[in-house]
């Protein structure tokens, strides 16, 4: 039977950074299903679709064709058989994410391919539900967390060096805002699962809470 990691908790907590790193000293496979979800929303933009619109989202969300592959150990994203994975990481693509990911019509769609990833491989997956949801079974569960002022200099620092310039401000609101609704939405809302272990990235570097996730898998 093969071995799962979920990794769950909010924007910016650096779950994506840890669960690549807990991948690569275990020989995993790395699945980032926030890029999933990002990828269904370059679909919907590309459509023009209005986020608000849930018939057309539960139509176009049937047409779009999105598939992971692993190319040199890193995962890549097609969307419409086309590489989409330097296209996800941008605001736009966040925020239409996370205003799709409520409809339970995108997160069946995209369980299923998680589900299917699980199955197959040893598993480090980091998402909003993967402890509570997609894999229940998974045999070791982590909330990671951090303060949203802290969540929100990590983020500021990341896009000034990309030379983007947007107010710290304006970056914790987002935050906050993004975490009300991925935390209130009603289907698998962002929560720490009963059995997943909490752990706060406020005060720790990426070594020590990479440290502490493989001393809990028993590595
Ligand atoms: O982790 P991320 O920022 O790439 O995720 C983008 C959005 O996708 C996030 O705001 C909510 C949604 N998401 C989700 O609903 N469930 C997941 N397992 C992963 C992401």
């Amino acid at each position: 039977m093969s071995y799962s990691i979920a990794i769950d908790g909010p924007a910016g907590a650096g779950k994506s950074t840890i669960a690549k790193r807990i991948a690569k000293e275990l020989s995993f496979i790395y699945v980032d299903t926030g890029a999933m979800y990002r990828a269904m929303a370059l679909h919907f933009i590309k459509k023009g679709i209005d986020p608000s619109d849930g018939e057309k989202i539960a139509a176009e969300c049937a047409r779009a064709d999105i598939s992971i592959e692993y190319r040199n150990g890193e995962q890549v994203v097609l969307l419409d058989g086309e590489d989409v994975t330097d296209r996800l990481r941008t605001e736009e693509a966040g925020k239409m994410a996370s205003a799709t990911s409520v409809y339970p019509q995108v997160r069946r769609k995209l369980v299923e391919l998680q589900r299917k990833l699980a199955a197959s491989a040893n598993v480090v997956m980091d998402g909003r539900d993967i402890g509570t949801c997609v894999l229940p079974g998974a045999q070791l569960k982590i909330y990671l967390t951090a303060s949203a002022h802290t969540r929100a200099e990590r983020r500021y620092a990341e896009l000034r060096a990309k030379g983007e310039h947007i107010s710290l401000e304006k970056i914790e609101q987002d935050i906050m805002d993004r975490d009300a609704r991925d935390m209130n939405r009603e289907y698998a809302p962002l929560r720490q699962a009963e059995d997943a272990v909490l752990i706060d990235s406020s005060d720790l570097t990426i070594e020590e809470v990479v440290e502490k996730i493989l001393e809990l898998a028993g590595k």
